[in-house]
């Protein structure tokens, strides 16, 4: 595989699924595949279990990784062609990317959007960036619109945790206190899509994701509706795409109760702020997948890069 930037870089999810169980029952297997490669992982924005599970999955497959946070610590980098440089940014990506893939056999980005530009955040200009101007695979820790490691993470997750052979599963918005991207609910939505389950999305009007990514997937304003018998109930605010990047509805009745989700899995990306997302009693209760989700990032990142290293 020569990079990992979108869900649709999954060639056949349940194969994938099934390797990742195999790489989770056996994490150091493949310890010798990554000997004398080098992963650079380059943060834009932060990050805890994304920055962890990559770099543990590097090192279970032998890697070295070596980890910058990019706003803080690098020159500020420009993006645009033909610029005349001479406001804050001092490299070009050009040349900052030729560099790194020196010193890097594989190079993972995050870097958000700006949530005030609807198509700049579209042209996903960081990651393709690095795209065209490293010379070595690229993998994406969420970008603008996609974070397909943790989609991959999540189809692996219920996978895992299903009694049912076509399970039902709801992705619901709930509320938070700032405008936050569409990343992980677009790849949750599109690894569903590849998935032999029944997906629904609950959101709030106004709050429809975009529909070249939603597609035919079925989308519903209530949300008791949505619940009944779910076996999965995936949680996630997101801003609103149509009114882009603003905070419509802030409504408290769309949390997540013990009481609504029912006998439910709940599951989250995490980070999640309880009792404006989801109350104590959900998190708390054996109903969370939450923290087998972030323990499972570190798998599908070492299948990701099981593949890649396979290819290099
Ligand atoms: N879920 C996730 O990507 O977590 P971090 O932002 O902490 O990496």
């Amino acid at each position: 595989m020569k990079k990992y930037t979108h869900i649709d870089d999954i060639d056949n999810i349940n194969s994938w699924i099934e390797e990742a169980k195999e790489i989770k029952a056996n994490p150091l297997k493949n310890i010798a595949l990554g000997k004398n490669k080098t992963l650079g992982l380059l943060f834009f924005n932060s990050s805890l279990r994304t920055r962890l599970s990559t770099q543990k999955a590097a090192l279970n497959l032998g890697m070295n990784p070596i980890v910058m946070n990019v706003s803080g610590d690098a020159w500020g980098i420009e993006f645009e062609d033909g610029t005349v440089m001479n406001g804050t940014t001092a490299e070009h990506i050009k040349e900052a990317a030729a560099v790194v893939s020196q010193y890097c056999d594989v190079i993972a980005v995050r870097a958000f959007p700006s949530l005030t530009d609807k198509e700049k955040d579209e042209s996903e200009q960081v990651l393709n960036s690095f795209v065209k101007y490293a010379s070595v695979p690229i993998v994406n820790m969420e970008s603008a619109i996609s974070h397909p490691l943790q989609g991959l993470t999540d189809a692996l997750t219920i996978s895992e945790n299903s009694t049912k052979k076509r399970p039902k599963v709801v992705l619901s918005w709930a509320p938070h206190v700032k405008a936050l991207p569409h990343a992980v609910a677009n790849s949750f939505t599109q690894a569903m899509q590849k998935m032999d389950v029944e997906f629904v999305i609950a959101n709030p009007e106004g709050y429809n994701l975009n529909s070249e990514i939603t597609k035919n997937t079925r989308i519903t304003h209530n949300q008791n509706e949505a619940f009944k018998d779910a076996d999965f109930v995936y949680t996630k605010n997101w801003s609103s795409y149509d009114d882009y990047g603003q905070v419509l509805n802030t409504d408290p009745n769309w949390m997540i109760t013990k009481e609504k989700i029912d006998e439910a899995k709940f599951m989250h990306c995490l980070p999640v702020r309880r009792n404006v997302v989801v109350e104590d009693a959900v998190l708390d209760s054996d109903s969370s997948l939450v923290i087998e989700q972030a323990n499972n990032r570190t798998y599908a990142a070492q299948l990701v890069l099981k593949k890649i290293l396979e290819d290099l």
